[in-house]
């Protein structure tokens, strides 16, 4: 199900998570690392206040890496702790766990000079829809534990999971509602499938992803999908058009009459956009925040 986010679920919502963050003492917050800046809630900080916090570049896989190296050295200068995975896979987990418990180590003291000889981490994975929460839940925990919904706040009823010894995690996540003003934000949220494609013309989508493709990774169309192109930066309206034209007609995409299908050629570059097969591409760099 996908829930409108009124203005009224979104207070609701903050103030729920403000008050089960009170019994957290270790955040982990996930972003998608093709965009970390659209991917965020501007309200976490506001939210989380001064919990320790784990950003997640999470879905590292299909970002670029030399820009999620950017994004690292981004966060570090704003002094967060910051690192880039792929939830799927099980080997990476282990840094994870790492950073929780050196974030937590701080807080330990401090817990013991106001008398609390709590030992165990208790950890909340939050962010927002389709970053790959529950995946990594399901990682740390070693088992599927988390079936969600896309409901803002935390699910009730939740437990803690042990995860080993000394670390408890909840066992649902903190979903954050996507926050945008600018347009753009909300195109990027879209091109990496957060916001419902049922909501959506493919085709101004993959308009603005064949934007910053051309920008950035100018090859990348041309190869994968064998086109004979002319390989120019700053591409009219009408040249995208032709070349989604041309990929339908390359593909068989065709409606009656032989024209090509725009919508359907649009998701299908949408689809091998978000599974990886026209490569690791990031779709924005903190260099474009400062601009
Ligand atoms: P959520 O709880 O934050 O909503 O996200 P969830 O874990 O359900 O993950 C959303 C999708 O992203 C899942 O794909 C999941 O397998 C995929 N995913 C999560 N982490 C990574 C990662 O690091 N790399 C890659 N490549 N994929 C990742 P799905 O089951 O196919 O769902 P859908 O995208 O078809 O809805």
């Amino acid at each position: 199900m996908t829930i409108q986010w009124f203005p009224g679920h979104m207070v609701k919502a903050k103030r729920e998570m403000i008050e089960k963050i009170k019994l957290i003492d270790v955040i982990v917050e996930i972003v998608d690392a093709r965009a970390p800046y659209s991917s965020r809630n501007p309200m976490v900080d506001e939210i989380i206040q001064n919990k320790p916090r784990l950003l997640i570049l999470n879905k590292m896989d299909l970002a670029d890496p030399n820009t999620t190296e950017r994004w690292i050295h981004y966060f570090h200068t704003k002094k967060i702790q910051v690192i880039a995975i792929d939830a799927t896979q099980r080997k990476l987990i282990d840094k994870v766990n790492a950073h929780i418990e050196q974030l937590f180590t701080f807080k330990k003291s401090a817990n013991l000079k106001k008398g609390s000889i709590r030992k165990e981490i208790r950890v909340l994975v939050l962010g927002i829809p389709n970053v790959g929460k529950s995946t990594l839940i399901n990682q740390l925990a070693g088992k599927k534990v988390a079936s969600i919904g896309n409901r803002p706040g935390i699910t009730k009823g939740q437990q803690w999971i042990k995860i080993k010894d000394n670390l408890l995690l909840l066992d649902s996540p903190g979903i954050l509602w996507p926050k945008f003003e600018d347009p753009m934000v909300g195109k990027k949220l879209a091109i990496i499938g957060t916001i419902k494609d049922e909501l959506l013309h493919h085709s101004e989508i993959v308009f603005y992803a064949i934007q910053i493709m051309m920008t950035h990774y100018p090859h990348i169309l041309q190869s994968i999908y064998a086109l004979d192109l002319t390989i120019n930066k700053s591409f009219t309206q009408e040249e995208i058009i032709d070349l989604i034209m041309k990929i339908g007609m390359k593909k068989g995409i065709l409606i009656q009459g032989g024209q090509v299908d725009v919508e359907k050629t649009s998701f299908l570059i949408l689809r091998d956009f978000r599974s990886g097969k026209l490569g690791k591409i990031s779709l924005e760099t903190p260099q474009e925040l400062m601009e």
